[in-house]
Order: C-alpha cells, then structure tokens, then sequence
C-alpha cells in the first residue's frame, strides 16, 4: 500500500485523543486523527443523528442484529432490546468472558454515549492513584482548564427541587439520608440551560427524551463540539473516519500505522500506511493497550515495556436496583443526565460513590437505579492471542466480588432502614448486582509504568498515551474529567519538552 506521510497521528477521538488533537494543531503540528467510527453529522431518515433509546435502530449499536443494553430485562421479560441492522453504530460492547466493556464509537468517542457526569476526583485518593502526579498542577491548572474546555456547568438547585424530572434523584437522595448517608451535587457537560428550555418546550428534547446511552441529539457538550471542533479550527488537524489503526511498526523516523478504511457495511475497502514522526494512542483503555500489546507481542516494538497489558481496573463499577414502596413514585418524567450521587468513599470499610442514575422508561416503575463505583483492588491483564490477532482481557467473576460487597453493604443499608428490596429482574440471571459490565474500564498501559510520567511510552522515542489506558484502574468517581486533564498535562509537557525545543 501507499505511504503518506504526516508530522503527528493521533488515533482515536475519545478525551485524551482530542485534547492530544487540540494542543499539536495549536503548536502548529499537521496533525491526522484516525477514528474507526462514524462522524456523525449526518441526520437518518427521521430527521435525527441518533436513534431513539425506546425504539433503537441500526445507528444504535457497532455491527450488531441485536441491541445489547446492560438492562437486559423488565420483570425477567426480554423486553427492552431489540433486531438491528448490522451498521457501525455509537455504543459498542466489548465482551471478554467474565467482563464486558461498553465502548463509544464515531468522532467524539465516549463522549457521544455517556452521562455526562463530570466529577474530579478527591485530591487524596487521586494522590493515592496517581503519587507521582504533582496534584498542586493538576488541581490547580489541568483540572480546572478540563473542565472549562469540557463546558462543566452546574444544576440550578432550586430548579431541581421543583422539577419533575429530578423526582427519582430527589427520592433516593431521602432514602440515603434516612441512612444517615451523604449525597453531592455531581456537575455535568450537558447543557442545564437547555435542559431547562426542554421542560419548557422552548427546545427541542433530548435528556428529557430518554436520549443517552445511543447518543443525544441535542444539549450534550460531546468532544466532537468541544475540543474536536477547536482542533480542526486551528487548520491543522484533519480527522479520517472509519479508520481502524491495526498495526504500528518503526519507521525511518517515527512510526508507520497500518490503517483499514471500511464502508458501512464493516467491509474493508482500503488499506493503507500512514508514516508519522509522532504518535499519539487515544483509542481507548482496551484500544490503545490491544495496539501496544499487539506491537510488542509480534515483534513490531519489541523494546516496549513488560508492564504494557497491566493494570486494568473497571473502577469497581456495579450496577444496582431497588423497589421503592407504592407512595415512593420516582416519577415516569425521568432526566438522562444523572445530577447526584451518595458519597461514602471516606467509609473507611467499604468504600463508595453511587451514581443516582435515570431509568426513564416513560411510565411509573418505583426503581431506584445506581452505579456505584468502588474501590476494588483486582486488577485484570490482557493477552495477546496471535490466532485472532488480538488482545483478551483475563479477568476473573471473583474480581468483581469485593466491588459487589462494598456496593452490597451500603445498600442494604439504605434497603434496612427504609423497609425496601432490591430488583432481581433487570439484569438477567436473577441477580441484584450486576458487576459483569463496565462503564469505566482504565488502565493497560499505567502512567510511570508502561509509560514515563507523562505517557510517553518507555522503550520508544516519540510514541506517546494519552487515554483512559494510563489511569491504573481505579480513580474513585467518573473518569472523564481526570482524563482530559491529565491529557492536558502530559500534552503541555511533551509540546514543551520534545515538540517546541526539537
Ligand atoms: P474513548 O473510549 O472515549 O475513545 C476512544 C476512541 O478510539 C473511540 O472513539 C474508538 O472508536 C476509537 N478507537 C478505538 N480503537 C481504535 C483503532 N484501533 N483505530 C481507530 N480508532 C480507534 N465517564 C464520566 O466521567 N462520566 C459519565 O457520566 C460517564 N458515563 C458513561 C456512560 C457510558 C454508557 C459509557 C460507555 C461510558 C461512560 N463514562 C463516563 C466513561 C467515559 O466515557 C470514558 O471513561 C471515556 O470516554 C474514556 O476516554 P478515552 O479518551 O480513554 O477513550
């Protein structure tokens, strides 16, 4: 195949790969972003980007026939996922035996399918993660310039007393408290202004259409509209869609990636090399470690370090149920964009932060839904399986039970004192817990391990991680915010240090 050549790739377009974007356009770096999703500019024939979550299309989920939501039943009954056409749709589900991963797909990466909730980590359990991150830096510049690039805002707390469509967050915030239990206002980059015009009926809805998990059609701050749009602005950064990096070998000076273009049936349609001096991994926790692992493992980067494949946390995620009593209605007005969550990680036994999440099903079903994350130990690594030319994730069942008994004791807690039970008919298998997903997967290639401490990968000069892949598995909220603003920090460094004074 033919070689192009550019000073700088970045493969992905999640968090860290558009902050990596934004920072090389604006040093003036010709920069190539590769994303093998879709752009998705591009209204289907109802008018819309993205499909309805009740009524799920093609554009729902990557190459599937059948939708694949992490709540898999209603009253045990196979009701909510539905056929589809196979189409590089925006969620994905990476399943690896004991654990799967959702995953965003299309320019924007995770930021296109998620909540939202964008939450900094306590300054002390990110100095316990991260001990060799100067927090001063981090929360004194990097957390703060996320966040306003991110577009954080805040709800108006009289509005979410007074709306209905905070009912749910208002009733499990009751029932915490009655367990002597504290909650937090939890920011978010969807757009509160325009949440609030959609109560009204001044704008059309999105959050308050049960839009989240297939994508937001409109209010959400995805990255595409963020650091992506500022990125492309500077003139030099270019974004490629439907490109899957699969190899990365040495080049003369730099990197050569083998990258499969498809169509949008997934048939690969051209393949070709991309020569870079630079390199830049945002393909994600499971992406970028399955490219370095693949590198290493074939022989391609040999001098990558051992540590590359280590490290994987799904940040203790379990989801979790309860029945309310009849006159505890959580209303069948439901936002998408979770505002709240219970906050006990200073429990010294069982530490936990529980996402208060939606469950917008257009009807009265007294659920209470949480996610809660934990701080579980375990740590899973992947494998390289030269026969399917990719990287498995072990990670056993029994990894998930000390996230499953932290989540287990507070919530039987709130469950004691307010007279409830957990739901046994949303997640299959007849289980309260549902401790087999993730939404948070982070690590595979850990900061100061795989990588120097600002992710440039040990072994190979110009090679760099900017992603999910260098936080080590746990970071104790939401993952998105310390993300991107570790990316700033690394991405300030390495313009200075290895960009500006070469
Ligand atoms: P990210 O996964 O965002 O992006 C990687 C991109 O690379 C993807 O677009 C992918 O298609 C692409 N890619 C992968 N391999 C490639 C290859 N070989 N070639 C080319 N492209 C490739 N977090 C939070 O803080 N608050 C929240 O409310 C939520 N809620 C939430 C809900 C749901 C449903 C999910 C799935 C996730 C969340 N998250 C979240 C998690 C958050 O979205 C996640 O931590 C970040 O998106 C991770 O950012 P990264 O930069 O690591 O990669």
């Amino acid at each position: 195949p033919a070689t192009e050549r550019a000073p700088a790739v970045v493969v992905g377009s999640g968090y860290g790969a558009a902050v990596a974007a934004l920072r090389l356009g604006q040093a003036g770096i010709r920069t190539v972003v590769l994303e093998m999703g879709r752009l998705w500019d591009t209204p289907g024939p109802d008018g819309k980007l993205f499909c309805p979550t009740i009524r799920p299309d093609r554009r729902s989920m990557w190459f599937r026939t059948r939708t694949e939501a992490p709540l898999a039943s209603f009253l045990w009954l196979d009701v909510v996922n539905r056929k589809i056409d196979p189409y590089p749709g925006v969620l994905d589900r990476v399943d690896h035996g004991d654990m799967s991963v959702y995953v965003g797909r299309g320019v924007g990466g995770g930021s296109l399918v998620n909540g939202g909730m964008a939450v900094t980590p306590p300054r002390d359990y990110f100095s316990e993660v991260l001990p060799q991150v100067d927090a001063e830096g981090m929360y004194g510049t990097f957390f703060p310039r996320a966040r306003r690039m991110l577009g954080v805002n805040d709800i108006d707390p009289a509005w979410f007393e007074s709306t209905e469509w905070y009912r749910y967050s208002r009733v499990s915030r009751a029932h915490a408290h009655r367990a002597g239990l504290n909650t937090v206002f939890v920011p978010n980059v969807y757009d509160f202004d325009h949440m609030r015009r959609e109560a009204s009926g001044q704008a059309p809805r999105s959050a308050l259409a049960g839009e989240v998990l297939y994508g937001n059609n409109h209010g959400k701050r995805s990255v595409d509209k963020t650091y992506l749009a500022a990125a492309v602005a500077t003139g030099n950064v270019t974004i490629e869609t439907m490109s899957r990096a699969r190899a990365v070998n040495r080049g003369r000076e730099g990197y050569v990636l083998t990258v499969d273009r498809s169509d949008i049936h997934g048939k690969v349609i051209e393949t070709k090399e991309i020569a870079c001096t630079r390199l830049f991994l945002g393909a994600g926790s499971l992406g970028t470690t399955e490219l370095l692992l693949r590198a290493r493992e074939t022989g391609a980067l040999p001098d990558l370090d051992a540590e590359v494949g280590r490290g994987w946390g799904n940040n203790g995620n379990v989801m979790t149920a309860r029945a309310n009593h009849l006159w505890d209605t959580v209303g069948a007005k439901q936002s998408t964009m979770p505002v709240m969550g219970i906050n006990d990680w200073d429990n010294p036994v069982n530490p936990v932060f529980a996402e208060i999440a939606p469950l917008p099903m257009g009807l009265e079903h007294w659920i209470s839904l949480y996610l809660a994350i934990t701080k579980n130990p375990e740590r899973g690594h992947f494998t390289y399986d030269a026969a399917t030319d990719s990287a498995r994730l072990n990670w056993h069942r029994s990894q998930s039970e000390p996230s499953v008994r932290a989540a287990k004791s507070l919530f039987d807690r709130i469950n004691r004192v307010n007279g409830t039970v957990y739901r046994h008919d949303l997640f299959g298998r007849n289980r309260a817990f549902a401790d087999d997903f993730t939404y948070h997967p982070l690590g595979g290639c850990v900061l100061g391990r795989a990588t120097d401490g600002h992710g440039r990968a040990k072994g190979h000069p110009g090679l760099y991680v900017v992603d999910g892949s260098l936080v080590p598995g746990s970071i104790g909220v939401n993952p998105f915010v310390t993300i991107t603003a570790l990316a700033e920090r690394n991405m300030e460094r390495i313009i200075q240090e290895d960009i500006a004074a070469a």
